[in-house]
């Protein structure tokens, strides 16, 4: 199987965590947009979906399904996307498709995130993906220089903009043994949006696509 019929099946096998007549959380990414198809498939048995971009807006709106603020939803019982990294404790680096502010968001307002996921995605030890960060872009060089204190090397993602309007800092060389530890501090600097280590809040559910099929871990 190739790696995209993976995340293919991930994204399918997503749609038995979808409650019927319920606001479904949607990520971002190239797992995401396969959970997206998949719950296009049911448009008419769920009441609309929560979405973390532009661009899975965009795709959701083309396939019928309405796209609701998140300030108008009180709850959500899933969130759905993809991952950069998962680690066994079910912590994961996301964002690298930029849009890791919003994911924050919505995986904090649902009671369950579900991350999809093909196995290369699993790792022991986050930080061999560039662990990306949005900041403010006054802050850019501030915020690289604070990220070098911390141990990274810090890279200006060239020519993109988040949907928020801010910019990206790829940190490099980072062996994360504490994801919410350096999850708050990073968090903590001024200038930093969101960091992409989701630690603090992880999964509760990984589907991962491997050659034997789709695995399911849970907390
Ligand atoms: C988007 O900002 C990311 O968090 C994605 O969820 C992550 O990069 C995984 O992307 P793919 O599903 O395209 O591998």
């Amino acid at each position: 199987m190739t790696q995209d019929e993976l995340k293919k099946a991930v994204g399918w096998a997503a749609l038995d965590y979808v409650t019927p007549g319920t606001i479904v959380g949607v990520g971002t990414g190239s797992t995401a947009a396969h959970f997206i198809d998949a719950l296009g498939s049911i448009k008419h048995q769920i009441e609309g979906a929560v979405s973390s971009s532009e661009a899975s807006t965009l795709k959701l709106k083309g396939l019928g399904i309405p796209v609701f603020d998140l300030n108008e939803v009180d709850a959500l019982a899933v969130y759905v996307d993809g991952a950069d990294e998962i680690n066994p404790q079910m912590q994961m680096i996301k964002g690298g498709g930029a849009a890791l502010t919003r994911e924050k968001i919505i995986a904090a307002v649902a009671d369950k995130f579900i991350c999809i996921a093909d196995a290369s995605k699993q790792v022991d030890v986050l930080g061999a993906f560039p662990l990306p960060v949005e900041v403010i872009p006054m802050a850019r060089s501030y915020v690289a220089r604070e990220l070098v204190k911390l141990g990274g090397l810090p890279e200006y993602r060239q020519q993109v903009v988040t949907d928020n309007g801010n910019i990206i800092l790829d940190v490099h060389n980072l062996s994360i043994v504490n994801p919410t530890e350096l999850e708050r501090a990073i968090n903590a600097l001024p200038g930093v949006v969101t960091v992409g280590l989701f630690a603090a809040r992880g999964a509760d559910v990984a589907l991962i696509g491997g050659p034997d099929g789709v695995k399911t871990i849970t907390k």
